[in-house]
């Protein structure tokens, strides 16, 4: 079991990264529907005609693609207007389409990559787990090791249950917090994103009181609700209301839809001692976050134990994974010793590719490499995402575009708020007070038709990334925040 350290609760200025331009205001385009002007409509078009000069090969596959996937995609997030480039090739902090073109990447296979793409460390270990063996549904030692490990670097995790994805990894804690309490009711962030497995898609998009999708039973939203990020005395009022039948409350204690916000200063330490008091239990999502904020997750960073945690991305080293750890107590009831009718145990524990050859692999390897360059890897990461964004917010300040960056530690998001007043500080303010349709299509096309790829105006930065890559990023904001502000 690995130690908290640096305790570091912190409310969001000590991050600079909330720019608050004097007094918040309410905006009063909450669900406005933007019409373009014509100008707007040219000046859009002028940088899409640009993109899409730039990628004809990625039009001709996304048409073929069309045919055969729904929307030509496999992930909704890979979907962009007009169409979404091929990758052709990556390596370190770069990758290639298949038309050419040169991008720094800041995407990193959805935060995976940390490390920057195809590193040699994990090639290495998939060469050699080639020659081991790919698939055999039967237990083996690297599985037990790769636990071990992440048994001793995550602070929450006495006992380890791995699985395919994050999402499995959530439905699976959502489940077991229902199961261990006897309750119903898990409470979840306005906005937060945990997969789209049924039990947590709720309360994702704006209007949150509206179903996410068809399909979904409408009992759903009785027995899963939302409290707002960062705001304790509306949280407050939700957990007392649904008091009786609490099982859970599950959130991303560094909040990634939504401007990788931390946490402001005692709203995890209300949520953990409210849990505690009221027999719930509290649920860290740190499929982005752990082994990224720190080595040990936003847990080890800001020193708050939550009693089950999911995992992903970063610890299967590039390969599928989802891991639920949590309580011995807890996640021992999940055991296929345990004596009993079926209805009385808790199932936990499908998926044919549960801890693959690969991803037990790839993921010791990553978590042995973050292990071993710990007081590199860390301080590199945080000091590059310190100058990213105050970079980047410079940039945006002196050329007069209204815009706001923040993040935490590698992580960040440009957001272009629809008022000069405004405070960020949770998916609900981003949702609410930001043009989302500005970031998703405008900045992002023409970054990359800058030769940046960003995803929700920013990315996860991995120690490939240079301080000239850094620059570059800079200069190439600089040119969009020109463009933009001609507009
Ligand atoms: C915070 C969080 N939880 C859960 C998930 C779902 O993980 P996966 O995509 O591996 O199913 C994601 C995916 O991006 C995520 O960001």
């Amino acid at each position: 079991m690995r130690f908290l350290k640096n305790p570091e609760i912190s409310d969001y200025n000590d991050y600079g990264t909330i720019t608050l331009i004097g007094n918040a205001l309410e905006t009063k385009k909450k669900y406005a529907i933007k019409t373009l002007t014509k100008l707007e409509a040219d000046l859009m078009k002028s940088f899409s005609d640009l993109y899409q000069q730039r990628t004809p090969l990625s039009k001709n596959f996304i048409e073929r693609s069309k045919r055969v996937m729904p929307g030509g995609i496999s992930h909704n997030v890979h979907y962009f207007p007009p169409y979404p480039f091929f990758i052709k090739a990556a390596k370190g902090s770069k990758i290639w389409d298949v038309d050419g073109n040169e991008y720094i990447d800041l995407w990193m296979g959805h935060y995976t990559h940390i490390l920057g793409h195809h590193p040699q460390v994990i090639i290495d270990a998939i060469e050699q787990q080639v020659k081991e063996g790919f698939h055999w549904g039967i237990v083996f030692e690297k599985q037990v090791e790769w636990a071990e490990l992440i048994q001793q670097l995550v602070p929450s995790a006495e006992m380890v249950r791995f699985c395919c994805s994050g999402t499995e990894a959530t439905m699976y804690a959502v489940r077991l917090a229902r199961a261990y309490t006897g309750k119903k009711i898990i409470l979840k962030i306005a906005g937060g994103w945990h997969g789209p497995n049924p039990d947590l898609s709720v309360g994702i998009k704006m209007p949150y009181e509206r179903e996410e999708s068809l399909g979904l039973f409408p009992e759903l939203i009785q027995y899963t609700k939302t409290i707002p990020f960062n705001d304790i005395q509306e949280t407050l009022q939700t957990i007392h209301q649904n008091r009786l039948d609490l099982a859970g409350i599950i959130l991303e204690p560094v909040v990634g839809e939504g401007g990788f916000f931390p946490p402001a200063k005692d709203y995890l330490t209300m949520l953990r001692s409210e849990t505690a008091r009221l027999g719930a239990l509290l649920i860290f999502d740190e499929v982005i976050s752990g082994f990224r904020v720190a080595l040990g997750g936003a847990q080890e960073r800001f020193g708050m134990i939550p009693d089950l945690t999911t995992l992903g991305k970063v610890a299967g080293g590039g390969f599928p994974v989802g891991v639920l750890v949590g309580k011995r107590e807890i996640l021992e009831r999940t055991s296929p010793e345990r004596k009993g009718k079926k209805w009385e145990k808790i199932l936990i524990g499908g998926g044919t590719f549960s801890s693959h050859p690969f991803s037990a692999s790839a993921g010791l390897a990553m978590l042995h490499y973050l292990c071993d360059y710990e007081d590199e890897v860390y301080p590199l990461l945080e000091s590059r995402g310190v100058k990213i964004r105050k970079d980047l917010q410079e940039v945006f300040d002196k050329e007069g575009v209204n815009a706001v960056v923040t993040g935490i530690g590698s992580l960040f998001q440009t957001h272009f708020p629809f008022e000069r007043s405004v405070a960020l500080d949770s998916p609900n303010a981003i949702n609410q007070r930001t043009d989302i349709e500005k970031r998703e299509v405008e900045f992002r096309l023409r970054m990359l038709n800058h030769g940046v790829h960003v995803m929700h105006g920013g990315g996860g930065l991995s120690i490939s990334h240079s301080d000239e890559d850094i620059k570059k990023i800079i200069e190439a904001a600089r040119e969009v925040a020109r463009e933009m502000a001609q507009t």
